[in-house]
């Protein structure tokens, strides 16, 4: 269903697409865990352009290409003429006579749309300053390993900066049915296209989704309570500033006294701790966190196998 497509934002997948992609990801999992190779993409190469830094995705990409019998590329754009003003769509109908698939972090989101207009091969997003696909499919294979299959049933709550997590785990929910509480101070909610898309895909699975300032009010029986860090990638200069005003957005033991008392909390790293989580709440929470992590790989296996694979 996937094959030939790019994967740039979870708000273009179907319903079905993302339930394949999800559930792909649990059977490649389960395979590696009892030590099944599966070599789908046996001599296809992966280019990954990375012009913001990464740990998790970066490795969670070549190591996953390499257990599906492929090879990735690391490529920096301190090292790709991209980085000296080579135009995007020139790079793309280069790297398309060469690669089968290209993985891309960078900055802008349009970046990433010009990039998969100009391929031939699947595009996959590895963040921009909008969203992060991978990591929230991944997201939601994790909650449905730890709280169960049937996500409909779920309240998860985000707390913090309306950024590209935030704006991803809206698509995310619309699709698989969640109800969503978002809390972000005033001025920085997420994405007003994004929220509008959501609501919109939200009609097709009955997920519900909210803004709220308060960050009480978006916890008050949640089963997951997920935060990012205040300071994004290319935020460096303002996060001495977003210190202050996200102060009353932490995660810590006593906002989470108004969640379910089953709740799990996710972050999917790096983690400021004593900024947007404590460190108390974070390490009672390590065992999913690092699941997340963990899930990177199988998710994105996913998702380069069903794009790439002949
Ligand atoms: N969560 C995540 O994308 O981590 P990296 O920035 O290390 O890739
Ligand atoms: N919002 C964070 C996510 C890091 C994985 C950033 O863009 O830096």
């Amino acid at each position: 269903m996937l094959k030939g497509k790019d994967l740039l934002s979870i708000h273009d997948l179907s319903v079905e697409e993302v339930e394949n992609i999800l559930d792909f990801a649990a059977k490649l999992k389960s395979m590696q865990k009892s030590g099944i190779e599966h070599k789908i993409l046996a001599g296809k190469t992966l280019g990954m352009i990375f012009e913001k830094s990464s740990t998790r995705t970066r490795v969670s990409f070549e190591v996953g290409m390499y257990q599906l019998g492929g090879s990735a590329l690391f490529l920096s754009n301190r090292d790709l003429q991209l980085g000296r003003g080579e135009p995007i769509k020139d790079t793309a109908r280069v790297l398309s006579r060469y690669l089968d698939g290209i993985m891309i972090r960078t900055f802008g989101h349009d970046r990433v749309i010009e990039l998969a207009k100009f391929a031939e091969i699947p595009i996959i997003n590895g963040l921009t300053d909008l969203l992060h696909p991978c990591q929230v499919l991944t997201d939601l294979l994790t909650i449905k390993e730890h709280k169960g299959k049937n996500l409909k049933n779920l309240k998860m709550a985000y707390v913090g900066d309306g950024n590209n997590m935030t704006n991803s785990y809206l698509y995310g929910a619309a699709k698989v049915g969640m109800t969503l509480s978002v809390a972000t101070p005033k001025n920085y909610r997420p994405d007003q296209n994004v929220f509008e898309n959501a609501i919109n895909d939200a009609k097709e699975t009955g997920a519900k989704l909210n803004w709220v300032e308060n960050p009480i009010e978006a916890v008050k029986n949640a089963d997951i309570v997920v935060t990012d860090t205040w300071a994004s990638m290319g935020q460096e200069a303002e996060h001495e500033e977003r210190k202050k005003i996200f102060a009353p957005y932490q995660v810590n033991s006593d906002l989470l006294k108004h969640a379910d008392k089953n709740v799990i909390v996710m972050h999917c790293l790096p983690a400021y701790r004593g900024e947007e989580i404590t460190e108390e709440v974070f390490e009672n929470n390590a065992d999913v966190i690092f699941d997340e992590a963990e899930n990177r790989l199988h998710t994105q296996k996913a998702i380069m196998a069903l794009t790439m694979a002949d």
